[in-house]
């Protein structure tokens, strides 16, 4: 048996196989974030289909980090049983969920939200909102209010949670010279750039036990112009596993960076596959903390290759289970053939409307064959 099924553990957590899910929001919670029975179903038919480790699409802490309709939430105590039975249905299925927590900042939709969008800085040409410049208060409550999603998650029952400092999203903007021009404690070298997340993963730890796995999406490198870059995420990612995270999901790229954004198209030879190894690779080596890689892998031998050759600890795909939640399985069974997966994104657009998430080429495919009968 492959070594990518064998069972790992993470700071006390069982995972079956090398195999993540990673956060994808699914736009398919109620209109005030609660999880919806067609939720449930999708993560439990993940963890069927033998995903080891379930990541949630990115649930907002506050009700002004909101990025799109039908988001999961995770900012008020009436959400907890729709979480908990989230959890209760991949238990049932053997498997195993970490809450991505989030604040979407400059991204949040200000016809959402109310208000104009939070942001480290108000920086022209990016957002089409005007931006409010958090002030110190508003740093602080924002980091509380990620230590009490945090409580929350502990309470449902999920096995973990996850940060979203990643793609452009707020603590992705405090990490990014290109989004933050502050010139107090949070803005300038990457030390204050940071400080903002390594007080989150402080107040998260303070309220969760010592051993709940606390773990990190974050990008590598922007591929902005003045963004950040893989010198600076280095130190960011060896500060925050001292400050006690467990595993980091190496990403890259944000809404502005056109075809170097996080969810990229065109990955059609091996060669295009795994598009942030190179910067998972320098993580790994320099902070040596278990990584989590993620972005465009799709075939099984990419994989293999991946995890012998120690790019990576853990292998995170996104848009492939949307076309396959059954993927893993399928490799288990021997049949390697790669992930049907076109990497088109189309499922973005449902996604993020708030329609809930589906493989558009194959609801196409399944349409056609339904008209033929
Ligand atoms: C429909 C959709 C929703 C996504 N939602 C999230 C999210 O909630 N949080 C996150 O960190 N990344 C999100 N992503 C990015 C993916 O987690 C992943 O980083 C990216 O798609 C690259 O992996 P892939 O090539 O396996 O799809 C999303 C991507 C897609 C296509």
């Amino acid at each position: 048996m492959s070594k990518l099924f064998e069972a790992t553990t993470l700071n006390g957590m069982i995972v079956k196989n090398r195999f993540v899910r990673s956060a994808t929001a699914e736009g398919m919670a109620t209109e005030d974030g609660e999880a919806t029975p067609r939720l449930i179903n999708l993560m439990a038919e993940l963890a069927e289909g033998g995903v080891g480790l379930i990541i949630t699409g990115h649930a907002y802490v506050t009700t002004r980090g909101q990025a799109t309709p039908a988001q999961l939430g995770i900012y008020d105590d009436k959400l907890i049983p729709g979480l908990r039975a989230m959890v209760a249905a991949v238990h049932e299925k053997d498997g195993k969920i970490v809450a991505q927590l989030a604040h979407s900042g400059m991204l949040a939709i200000p016809k959402l939200i109310n208000m104009p969008p939070l942001a480290p800085s108000a920086t022209e040409g990016f957002a089409e909102a005007p931006l409010q410049e958090m002030i110190l208060a508003d740093v602080q409550a924002t980091v509380e209010a990620f230590g009490k999603a945090a409580g929350r998650a502990c309470e449902a029952g999920f096995d973990g949670i996850q940060i979203h400092a990643a793609h452009s999203y707020l603590l992705s903007q405090f990490l990014s010279p290109a989004f933050n021009h502050r010139r107090d404690d949070y803005g300038g070298p990457i030390e204050n750039r940071a400080r903002i997340i390594l007080e989150v993963v402080e107040t998260i730890r303070r309220r969760v036990r010592k051993d709940y796995p606390l773990l990190i999406k974050m990008n590598s490198r922007d591929f902005l112009e003045d963004g950040l870059e893989l010198e600076d995420s280095i130190q960011a990612g060896a500060m925050l596993k001292e400050a006690g995270v467990d595993a980091i999901e190496v990403s890259g790229g944000t809404f502005a960076s056109g075809n170097l954004m996080p969810v990229r198209t065109g990955i059609v030879t091996e060669g295009d596959e795994a598009y942030f190894q190179a910067e998972a690779r320098a993580f790994k080596q320099r902070i040596g903390i278990p990584i989590i890689l993620v972005g465009g892998i799709r075939s099984f031998p990419v994989v293999e290759r991946l995890v012998s050759d120690h790019v990576a600890d853990y292998i995170s795909m996104c848009r492939p289970f949307i076309r396959e939640p059954g993927l893993i399985n399928r490799w288990r069974s021997g049949d390697l053939s790669k992930a049907t997966c076109l990497s088109d994104s189309k499922c973005l657009r449902p996604a993020l409307a708030g329609k809930g998430v589906y493989c558009v080429v194959e609801k196409r495919l399944q349409d056609k064959e339904r008209s033929k009968e």
